[in-house]
C-alpha cells in the first residue's frame, strides 16, 4: 500500500490531480472485476442476494459486448413465509482502492416503491474501521441523490465552508451516533436519483479520493458541461477540470487516511430494510413496504442497473 501512495501524483485538495487508468470494466469484464455476494442483508432489506451461478440463470444479470445490466427479479409473489424477500444482487470489486478516482457510466438505476439501491465503497472485513463512502444512494423513488461517510468515531464534517454544490445533512460521521446518519450530504440537482435519473438517460458519477480529501461529483447525461475524460474516458483523467464537486469531505476535522483503508466497490439493490423500510410509510408508496415487495413482482420491472462502464484510476 505504501509503494502505491508514494507513486500517487503529489495532491492537493481542491484542485485535484492527475491518475492513470487501473481498471475499465465494461460488459462481459464486470463478471471479472467482480464477486456476486449471497449473503444476508446487513441492513435487514426484504431482499435474497443469489449467487453468480442463479443470477445469470435467472437473467438477474446481463452483459454484452458493451452493456451489464443487474436487477432484481420481476416475476415472481414470495408467498413462503420463510423467504428473506426478493431476489436480488450484490456485487464486490475484487480489488481494493486507496488513493484513486473512479468513473460511474450509468444508464439507468434501480426505481420503484421500496427500492433501496447503492454504489458505494468499504472494507466489509473491517467495517467500520475501514471507512464506507456512499456514492449513489436513496429510497422509494423519493429526492435526490445522497452521498454519505460512515466512520469510527472521531471523524466529523465541517456544517459550512465546504467547496460543494450540494447540501450539508448531518456532520458526525460515526456509525454509532444518530442511528448511523453519517455525515451525508444531499445533491441539489433533480436528475440525481431515481425516475428523473433514469428519464434523463442517466449520467455520471465519480470520486476522487486522497489521503487528505474525498469529492463525489454528479453530471446528468442530459445536462451540458461534461468533461471530456468523464464523458469519454481514456487512459487518464484530471480531476482539476471536473469543477466544484456535490459533496467536498475535507480532512479538517477527520484525518482521512486514518479513518479509511483499502475500500472495494460495492453495488447493490435492497428493498425495504433499515432506510427503505423506516420510511415506507410517509414516502406515499402503498400497503406496507414488505407486502409491497412480495405481492407485486410487476413492480419491480423497472428495478434495475444497467452500466456502460466503470473506470477506475490510480
Ligand atoms: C447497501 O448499500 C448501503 C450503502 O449505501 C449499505 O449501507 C447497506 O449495508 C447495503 N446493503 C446491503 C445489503 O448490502
Ligand atoms: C435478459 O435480459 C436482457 C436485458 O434486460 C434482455 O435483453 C434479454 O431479452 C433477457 N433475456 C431473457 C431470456 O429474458
Ligand atoms: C489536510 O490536508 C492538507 C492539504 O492536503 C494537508 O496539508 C494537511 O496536513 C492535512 N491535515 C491533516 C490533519 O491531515
Amino acid at each position: 500500500m505504501q509503494s502505491i501512495l508514494l507513486l500517487a501524483p503529489f495532491l492537493t485538495p481542491v484542485l485535484g490531480g492527475t491518475y492513470s487508468l487501473s481498471s475499465n470494466i465494461v460488459g462481459q469484464g464486470f463478471y471479472d472485476a467482480f464477486n456476486f455476494e449471497a449473503i444476508p442483508d446487513p441492513t435487514a432489506g426484504r431482499v435474497n442476494y443469489v449467487d453468480q451461478a442463479t443470477a445469470v440463470a435467472d437473467n438477474l444479470t446481463y452483459a454484452s459486448d458493451n452493456t451489464f445490466i443487474m436487477r432484481a427479479d420481476f416475476t415472481t409473489v414470495i408467498s413462503d413465509s420463510s423467504s428473506t424477500g426478493r431476489n436480488s444482487v450484490r456485487i464486490r470489486t475484487n480489488a481494493a482502492y486507496t488513493t484513486h478516482a473512479a468513473v460511474f457510466d450509468i444508464a439507468h438505476m434501480p426505481q420503484g416503491c421500496g427500492t433501496w439501491p447503492a454504489v458505494w465503497e468499504t472494507n466489509e472485513g473491517d467495517w467500520p474501521a475501514g471507512g464506507e463512502v456512499d456514492i449513489v444512494e436513496g429510497v422509494n423513488n423519493q429526492g435526490t441523490d445522497q452521498i454519505t461517510l460512515h466512520t469510527s468515531p472521531g471523524c466529523t464534517m465541517p456544517a459550512s465552508g465546504r467547496q460543494q454544490t450540494g447540501t450539508v445533512v448531518s456532520t458526525d460521521c460515526n456509525t454509532a451516533d444518530n442511528g448511523n446518519q453519517g455525515c451525508a450530504v444531499t445533491s441539489t440537482a433533480a436528475s440525481s436519483f431515481g425516475p428523473t435519473f433514469n428519464a434523463d438517460g442517466g449520467g455520471w458519477y465519480a470520486i476522487e479520493r486522497t489521503d487528505t480529501f474525498i469529492n463525489v461529483w454528479f453530471w446528468s447525461r442530459s445536462a451540458g458541461g461534461v468533461p471530456a475524460d468523464v464523458s469519454a474516458p481514456g487512459s487518464s483523467v484530471d480531476t482539476s477540470t471536473w469543477g466544484t464537486p456535490t459533496a467536498n469531505f475535507p480532512n479538517t476535522s477527520c484525518d482521512i487516511e486514518e479513518f479509511f483503508n483499502a475500500n472495494n466497490i460495492i453495488i447493490n439493490l435492497t428493498f425495504c430494510g433499515d432506510w427503505a423500510g423506516a420510511v415506507y410509510g410517509s414516502s406515499g408508496c402503498p400497503s406496507s413496504c414488505n407486502d409491497y415487495v412480495d405481492q407485486n413482482p410487476s413492480a419491480f420491472v423497472d428495478a434495475y442497473f444497467q452500466f456502460n462502464s466503470i473506470n477506475v484510476y490510480t
